[in-house]
């Protein structure tokens, strides 16, 4: 049987990293200073690369036969500048990151913070080309664009973000806490894996079934994050654990308990599942993340 508290997909991850490596050897007018330097440190950070995954996935779930990995990049372009962003002093103030120093910690915060910004446009640019080169029609390229931006921007990722930090210190009702990590976790994720079927030429039931499981997938793997953040060490994780009790998040580990938030995330994988089952869309790939995304250990 499968270990799913690991991801497996070494092609994949392979095939993406080697997208990410050219993208940084090729960017577009920003040459060699301290933010391009800042940027290519974030890139290469040995991520999960779940959200490139989950594309590829969802990508061949619908029949999608064409070489998506550099879409699947671009995507982690965005989730990159994210955590820039997210470890800032004016954020969570993190020093670690992929088992190595944030990128502030190596380049200074006025870098790290101009890095992420400029990732947008790239990731935009990159989105795009990325599209095109796979032979999608423009309206398509265009769709795939904005899917991203759209998960990306202030009813997503950013707006989740701010209300996080406008909560520590306060204690989150569970309904809140659920739009804020369904907006600056599950967003993204959700349009990963809808991205796919967009490329793949998913139909509208077939799309609106991987927008489900990529809902329910997305606010699952917040609430392992946050169950890890709290049980597991710092050098596991290869980022800071404890953090959201030092900030005094709201998190479903102190609202739920450990055991109630694993079983919400438990419930929520299967909830995942069971949306793609019921379009026909269940293969053992998009199953596996879903059943990693909440029995993870890092
Ligand atoms: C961390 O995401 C930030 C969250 C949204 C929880 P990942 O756990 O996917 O981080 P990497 O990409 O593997 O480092
Ligand atoms: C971050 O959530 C979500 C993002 C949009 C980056 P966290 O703040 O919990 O992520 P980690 O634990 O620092 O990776
Ligand atoms: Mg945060
Ligand atoms: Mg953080
Ligand atoms: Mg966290």
């Amino acid at each position: 049987m499968t270990d799913t508290t690991v991801l497996h997909f070494g092609p994949d991850r392979i095939a993406v990293g080697a997208q990410i490596e050219e993208l940084c050897e090729s960017f577009p007018d920003l040459g060699n200073g301290a933010a391009a330097q800042a940027i290519r440190y974030s890139l290469l950070g040995a991520g999960k690369r779940i959200r490139a995954i989950l594309l590829l996935s969802a990508y061949r779930a619908v029949g999608g036969r064409g070489d998506a990995s550099a879409l699947a990049a671009a995507v982690e372009v965005v989730h990159a500048y994210s955590l820039v962003h997210d470890d800032l002093p004016c954020m969570d103030d993190d020093d670690m990151r992929r088992g190595r120093p944030t990128t502030h910690r190596m380049f200074g915060p006025h870098v790290a913070a101009v890095a992420g910004v400029v990732m947008v446009p790239l990731a935009v640019r990159y989105t795009l080309s990325s599209a095109r080169a796979l032979g999608l029609p423009e309206q398509k390229c265009a769709v795939i664009v904005q899917e991203l931006m759209r998960a990306s921007g202030a009813g997503g990722m950013v707006g989740g973000q701010l209300l996080d930090l406008a909560a520590e210190a306060r204690t989150l009702t569970l309904d809140e806490l659920e739009w804020v990590h369904r907006a600056k976790t599950g967003r993204l994720i959700e349009a990963a894996v809808r991205v796919g079927g967009l490329a793949a030429g998913a139909d509208r039931a077939e799309l609106d079934a991987l927008g489900r499981y990529g809902v329910a997938l997305g606010l699952a793997f917040q609430i392992a994050d946050d169950v890890l953040d709290a049980t597991a060490t710092t050098a596991e994780l290869g980022k800071t654990a404890g953090r959201d009790a030092a900030l005094k998040k709201s998190t479903y580990a102190v609202l739920l308990g450990i055991a109630g938030a694993r079983h919400r995330a438990q419930s929520l994988a299967d909830e995942a599942c069971a949306a793609l089952d019921g379009a026909g869309l269940l293969t053992d790939e998009l199953e596996q993340i879903a059943r990693f995304s909440v029995e993870r250990k890092k």
